[in-house]
């Protein structure tokens, strides 16, 4: 059976596994899954590479001068999203400490934005995607059919991202990591350009004590419930 194909938005804090679901559920339904924050963090790792950023302050003029150079693209290579900085794979280097201590100030420059999310609107143009990110559900995709909002407990979410990062051969101290992510849901939630908030209409997914595969059912019943209306 063909059925309709609608657009999934997953907003929420650091680490609390909104990439994870997304793919997962991207997977599952066989739709288009995009890491917003992935472009962000590219976009980060573009203004390091360019000393474009010094000392936490943007060298906006600069920036606005060389944003139009600036190219971001994913590809999937064998099941796996990768992200791309201007021809190269940088799926690995955005997800270093140095970009994801500079990623929300970099993230929090409007032109920045506005270039993104203007490439995200576009990949979802014809539904059947799930994005996850901080202002999916607010900005990117205001109309989206099913908008989650994601949260997790603290220290649950410090514990996944040590072990994440691990996982990549990465150590991180754990005072480090809780302080990262303490500084960027801040920031995140108080910048003046789109920030993270939990739009009425979203669904609250605390999954501080849910599996993955629990999580994942979780919302596939809710998209179950939308597409048979
Ligand atoms: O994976 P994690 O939860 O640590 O963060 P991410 O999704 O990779 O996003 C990295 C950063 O990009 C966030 O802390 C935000 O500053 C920014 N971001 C954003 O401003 N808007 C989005 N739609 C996605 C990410």
């Amino acid at each position: 059976m063909n059925q309709r194909k609608i657009t999934i938005a997953i907003d929420g804090f650091s680490a609390c596994g909104k990439s994870t679901l997304a793919k997962d559920l991207a997977k599952r339904l066989n739709y288009v899954f995009i890491d917003s924050g992935a472009m962000y963090r590219a976009a980060a790792l573009y203004c390091l590479n360019h000393q474009l950023i010094q000392n936490g302050v943007l060298e906006k003029e600069a920036i606005n001068a060389q944003l139009k150079q600036m190219a971001i693209h994913f590809e999937v290579i064998d099941q796996e999203l990768h992200i791309f900085l201007n021809g190269s794979d940088v799926s690995d280097a955005i997800r270093q400490p140095e970009v994801a201590g500079i990623v929300s100030i970099v993230a929090a420059y409007k032109p920045i934005r506005e270039k993104l999310v203007e490439a995200q609107q576009k990949m979802g143009e014809k539904g059947g995607i799930v994005m996850d990110g901080r202002d999916i559900g607010s900005v990117v995709f205001p109309n989206a059919e099913l908008k989650l909002f994601v949260t997790a407990d603290p220290e649950i979410r410090v514990q996944r991202r040590l072990a994440e990062m691990k996982a990549k051969g990465i150590l991180m101290n754990r005072d480090e990591v809780r302080e990262n992510l303490a500084e960027r849901d801040h920031l995140d939630s108080t910048r003046e350009e789109s920030p993270l908030i939990q739009v009425a209409d979203a669904l609250v997914l605390d999954n501080s004590h849910l599996s993955k595969e629990e999580q994942l059912e979780w919302v596939l019943q809710k998209v179950a419930l939308l597409v048979a209306n």
